[in-house]
């Protein structure tokens, strides 16, 4: 069975840091709140970058580690849900702004903080049939823009940013994956264009249930489809990063050993689809992944969606 293999990665933050110290001066908050209910200190916040120059830093940084040219890539897709514009996608801004042949499958996916996941299925079912055997997966949120900035039950919890993958098939590899949704229109929606004031509402505690369900479910099929006993078999769990409580729940209930559940909500908040490329390339830049090296990652929210893989770095 063939698998996705992540050649390099790449990420790139707005350069304004607002902390919880900030949002306090704004609505009735504290970082001792935030912080214990989230594990979030701080966030990146767009002040002028586009999400597309996000995109394109982080894209750059992946395709330079890879050590391939834009000339070979085949696939170049955008997970997101705040596009800098509904029509074009991200993708095709992309192709523009890197130079990407024209033959290049561009498009834009939304399964919401799942979207990494999603697109990564998409681009290996995508590579046989793709006119080169690399493909450019972005994840990509300016979510600041969708913020009411003076609800504390939302505005204290996300961030922006951009990760990158390059990936390729291996065709000796092999992996697992889980993908859901739940046709639920009410945890978490975020208003469309022409629809005032944009915001995002969210459930919380709802979704705090689902996060943990999920996440917990989707790693127990996981380990199973590998035949693996405990979660303790892997070297590294990389989940979105909404909140370290959903996390920290998660890692309890499945007896998992300190430092296997990766976080750095601490210093991004959640940046949706863009969380899971961006924890990956700190690893990576880290060192902290090795070639052959057994990970989880699983991505959940708004659908409501989930999806989770278990591949070989
Ligand atoms: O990527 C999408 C997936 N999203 C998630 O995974 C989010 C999942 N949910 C959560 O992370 C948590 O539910 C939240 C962090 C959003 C909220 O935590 P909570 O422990 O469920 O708090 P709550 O919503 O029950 O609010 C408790 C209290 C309320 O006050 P009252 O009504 O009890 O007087 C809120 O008004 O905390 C208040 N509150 C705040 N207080 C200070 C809500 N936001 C804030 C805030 N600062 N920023």
């Amino acid at each position: 069975m063939s698998a996705p293999r992540i050649l390099a990665t790449g990420r790139c933050l707005p350069a304004r840091v607002v902390t919880n110290e900030d949002l306090s001066r704004r609505v009735d908050t504290s970082d001792e709140w935030v912080f214990s209910r989230t594990g979030i200190h701080s966030r990146h916040f767009c002040a002028g970058e586009t999400g597309l120059e996000l995109a394109e830093g982080a894209a750059r940084q992946g395709l330079e580690r890879a050590g391939l040219t834009p000339a070979e890539v085949g696939v170049c897709l955008v997970g997101t849900f705040t596009p800098d514009f509904a029509s074009p996608s991200m993708a095709c801004l992309l192709q523009q702004r890197l130079g990407l042949p024209e033959d290049t499958l561009c498009f834009d996916l939304n399964a919401a903080c799942a979207g990494f996941l999603y697109g990564m299925k998409t681009a290996h079912a995508l590579l046989p049939d793709a006119p080169r055997p690399y493909a450019l997966l972005v994840g990509c949120e300016v979510i600041s823009r969708v913020l009411d900035m003076d609800d504390r039950n939302t505005c204290v919890l996300f961030g922006d940013g951009a990760g990158a993958a390059v990936l390729c098939r291996d065709e000796a590899g092999g992996w697992h994956t889980v993908f859901g949704s739940r046709g639920d229109p009410q945890s978490i929606w975020v208003q469309g264009p022409g629809q005032e004031p944009a915001a995002v509402h969210m459930d919380g505690k709802n979704v705090f249930r689902f996060a943990v369900e999920v996440v917990e479910g989707s790693i127990r099929q996981l380990l199973a489809a590998e035949g693996l006993d405990s979660v303790n078999d892997l070297d590294l769990v990389v989940c979105h990063q909404a909140n370290a409580r959903i996390i920290d729940h998660v890692a309890k209930k499945l007896r998992a050993r300190e430092g296997l559940f990766y976080k750095n909500m601490d210093r991004y908040g959640n940046t949706s689809a863009a969380s899971i490329p961006i924890a990956l390339d700190e690893l990576s830049q880290a060192g902290a992944l090795r070639p052959g090296m057994r990970l989880v990652t699983v991505g959940f929210g708004g659908g409501l969606t989930w999806a989770g893989a278990l591949l070989r770095w």
